[in-house]
């Protein structure tokens, strides 16, 4: 199985094309993993890192504090226009982050505000409407997946499942020059990885929701899809894809 996140992070590094000694913002860093991939590329490089959830700042803090250019890591709300100066930064990465943002158009445009003339974005975003996880009977299968792909939890402002889709267009109608449009599927037969990590996303955020008496399925076919898909990983008919569609832009 490829691990989506190298991959992800490899095409970062090759779309970002950073200076050597340039600066990489991640918006909606999380635990820090790709601006980690970005440290061990360029190890002199200025890196940025704006989220709102400390616990995951003070993780990716931890990460990075062998780095030898510099590293900010700072909580902001995405929101709201960017702590940063116009024109100053060479690059800016986000992956899976807009879908959380109600106006996902101003956050496009705070990237042109900030990036300096030619500095690039490349922007990621898993469609969660077009995830494949088959082992369970069809029926429990779609019905399980359409929830997840709809379903809104109270950590996100906002919540859209198509988001993956929709990337491409929402860059060409923001003040950024699309340059380049691509999709990273990541698939595996066994339940381990990437594919256990999505999978157990899929059932706590189902559980929860149902728990809050939301949603469209239940805790007990919750698990009843969970163990087919172990019964499924055991027997070898497991099989599982998601996709990511990668977007690169450049400040004109
Ligand atoms: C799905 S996670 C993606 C994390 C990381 N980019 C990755 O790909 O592993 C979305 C991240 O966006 C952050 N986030 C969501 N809404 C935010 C907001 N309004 N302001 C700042 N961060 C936000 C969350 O805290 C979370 O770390």
């Amino acid at each position: 199985m490829s691990e989506t996140n190298e991959t992800l992070h490899d095409r970062f590094i090759e779309l970002a094309d950073l200076p050597v000694e340039g600066s990489v913002v991640d918006l909606g860093c999380g635990a820090g993993p790709a601006l980690a991939a970005f440290a061990r590329r360029h190890p002199k490089a200025q890196l940025i890192g704006f989220d709102r959830e400390v616990e995951s700042l003070a993780k990716a803090r931890e990460r990075l504090r062998r780095h030898e250019g510099s590293v900010k890591l700072m909580s902001a709300d995405l929101r709201e226009k960017l702590p940063l100066d116009d024109e100053s930064v060479d690059a800016v990465i986000s992956s899976n982050l807009l879908e959380c943002l109600p106006d996902p158009d101003a956050l496009l445009h705070e990237v042109g505000r900030v990036l300096r003339p030619g500095g690039r974005a490349v922007l990621s975003h898993s469609d969660f409407d077009a995830l494949v996880i088959s082992g369970a009977p069809d029926a429990l299968d779609r019905k399980i997946l359409h929830a997840f792909a709809d379903d809104a939890p109270p950590w996100m402002d906002s919540s859209d499942g198509r988001m993956g889709r929709k990337l491409p267009g929402l860059v060409s109608m923001s003040p950024l020059e699309r340059t380049h449009v691509e999709t990273l599927v990541t698939h595996s037969t066994e339940l381990t990885g990437h594919a256990a990590r999505r999978v157990g996303d899929v059932r706590g955020a189902l559980r929860a929701t149902a728990m809050r008496g939301r949603g469209r399925v239940d805790p007990v076919e919750v698990e009843d899809w969970y163990s087919a898909l172990q019964q499924a990983a055991s027997a070898g008919t497991f099989f599982f894809a998601e996709t990511a569609v990668v977007v690169a832009a450049q400040r004109v």
